[in-house]
């Protein structure tokens, strides 16, 4: 094995600020590794696989939802939050991961969803059970109809999944009764998060996970919990999608943050810098800023960036926008490329070689940035999206409520490929719940491990150099001059970026030895700048002096 696995493992919960610069990996657990030929991903198979993250060299992986769930919407609607789905393992599996992955140096991110429950929820199923006006109601948003008997829905209000974002529900008596909000799918019905015993409830569950030893959170639809109490309509259609960012009577609301400072107190009573990242798509860096005020939680993804075309100009302003904001509250940044709900970047660059290129020059971009960042699982691999599924397979919700109009998110879900020449390529001893492209053979783990210019090792040596030297991370960065459809800057001490998004080649001048680059580059004269050197397109590299 590597160099990399002598180096003694950083000590969880010992480095202050650790989270500032630190590079998480998202591990969607049902595509990472299946142990036990059900071909499904589970916590025994991550467990397996944390060497392979060890190698790569990042600082902590973040787990999606695990919890007993119906699989609604893929674990995203949780039925006991304090219990492991038997398909992912038990909670000794949880147990017996964290330990491992803190012998390793890792730190472990969980996710959290408190915006809606699985309405195979305990309080749901009561809630049914109890009728209009009971207390068990009022733990989530039950609203009466509107029309001579109730038979429109309480407002416009849309699903991000498509469709009405209320479900009309029978009363106890089996009659036609009041409706339930779920912003998501009707197997997710909305909290009401002006219930005291839902904040209580969520300050009970977060003590859970930590005094279980995990080392922070994520927090999903975190901008989502405070309805404007009007519940107006909003006279648009169609309104929010998934990755939306207009202002909304359902999302954003300036009471949230309330929420989020009664949980920072929790994260900070424990001991070791136990940390919150916020998926929250809100309209503008200033507004994404505040979730990240001191009081309040550590991290926010940094979405505007994900969401930017290849081009110098977009990137460089949502750059300086995003460091602004977040420099305003004392915040780090925190940079995304992909993650399970969004088309994976090496297609949305282009895909093909082109794609790939481009991923490969945005991942010298994204971690010399200052800040943190987190990689989605197979980014490393250069995994494409799976664009050609079968229909018969997808199983997104978003298919079905979209009237099959929408693919949805499988695409960017497919099985991780380990090893071996053929599908499911070591993902688990049985098949997988995405059928895997027989195109794949070469984008393995083991393929690529030992070929020096595969995608996996450029992650491994950049991440190393990224470790290796003092001016990455957090802190500051300044603009150096360059051609328009470039980016440079620098780091200090003694470091430069340089970025071309052009399709012609560009010349640098001397900004010292080469640490790494994204493609091979021409050096020591071979530009018109002496001492320089000569960028391809779409190619980027790192210097140091
Ligand atoms: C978040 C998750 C997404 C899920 C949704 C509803 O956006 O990332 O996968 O479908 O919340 O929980």
């Amino acid at each position: 094995m590597s160099e990399e696995l002598s180096e003694p493992p950083s000590q969880p919960g010992r480095v202050p600020g650790w989270w500032r610069d630190a590079v998480i990996y998202q591990v969607y657990v049902r595509s990472f590794a299946d142990s036990d030929g059900d071909g499904i991903g589970d916590l025994a198979g991550i467990r397996q696989r944390l060497p392979h993250l060890r190698e790569l060299g990042v600082d902590a992986v973040w787990i999606t939802p695990f919890y007993l769930s119906p699989m609604a919407d893929g674990g995203y609607d949780v039925a006991d939050y304090r219990d492991v789905d038997p398909m992912f393992g038990s909670l000794a599996d949880v147990d017996a991961l964290l330990a491992d992955a803190h012998d390793l140096g890792l730190r472990v991110i969980v996710d959290i969803v408190p915006n809606h429950t699985s309405s195979a929820h305990p309080w749901f199923v009561s809630a049914l059970a109890d009728g209009p006006g009971s207390l068990a109601r009022d733990r989530y948003l039950f609203r009466s109809g509107r029309g001579a008997a109730g038979e429109l829905p309480p407002n416009d209000w849309q699903s991000v999944f498509g469709g009405s974002a209320w479900t009309r529900v029978a009363g106890p008596d089996g009659r036609p009764g009041e409706w339930h909000l779920h912003l998501f799918a009707p197997e997710q019905p909305d909290l009401n998060w002006t219930n005291q015993e839902v904040r209580d409830e969520f300050l009970d569950i977060l003590k859970f996970w930590l005094d279980r030893g995990v080392d922070g959170f994520r927090v999903d639809v975190a901008h989502g919990m405070v309805k404007d109490p009007q519940f107006a309509d909003t006279g648009r259609d169609p309104q929010s999608k998934l990755l939306g960012v207009e202002p909304l009577p359902y999302f954003d609301q300036d009471d949230v943050h309330e929420i989020y400072r009664d949980w920072r107190k929790v994260l900070d009573s424990y001991p070791g810098e136990r940390i919150a990242v916020a998926e929250a798509w809100v309209p503008g860096p200033e507004r994404l800023a505040a979730y990240v005020r001191p009081d309040e939680l550590h991290q926010a993804f940094n979405f505007e960036y994900l969401k930017t075309d290849w081009d110098a100009a977009s990137l460089r302003e949502v750059i300086d926008g995003s460091l602004a904001a977040t420099a305003a509250v004392e915040a780090p940044t925190t940079w995304v490329l992909s993650n399970h709900d969004v088309i994976r970047h090496v297609t949305r660059y282009g895909g093909g070689a082109t794609g790939l290129r481009r991923a490969r020059a945005a991942l010298l971009l994204t971690l010399a940035l200052p800040g943190s960042a987190y990689l989605y699982q197979g980014e490393e691999l250069g995994l494409p999206e799976v664009a050609d599924l079968p229909e018969s397979v997808l199983q997104d919700p978003v298919w079905a409520r979209s009237g099959h109009t929408e693919r949805g998110r499988d695409g960017c879900r497919v099985p991780i490929p380990w090893s071996g020449p053929e599908p499911p390529y070591g993902f688990g001893p049985g098949g997988s719940w995405l059928p895997m492209p027989t195109s794949w053979r070469s984008l393995t783990v083991e393929a690529q491990r030992d070929d020096p210019d595969s995608m996996l090792s450029l992650y491994r040596a950049v991440l190393r150099a990224r470790r290796a030297h003092d001016a990455l991370g957090d802190g500051g960065m300044r603009w150096l001059p360059s051609p328009d459809d470039a980016l440079v800057f620098a780091r200090e001490p003694g470091f430069v970026c340089a970025v071309n998004l052009s399709g012609a080649p560009v010349d640098l001048p001397d900004y010292g030895d080469l640490l790494c680059a994204s493609d091979p580059i021409w050096r020591d004269g071979g530009g018109n700048l002496p001492g320089g050197s000569v960028l391809p397109p779409d190619a980027a590299a790192w210097f140091a002096r």
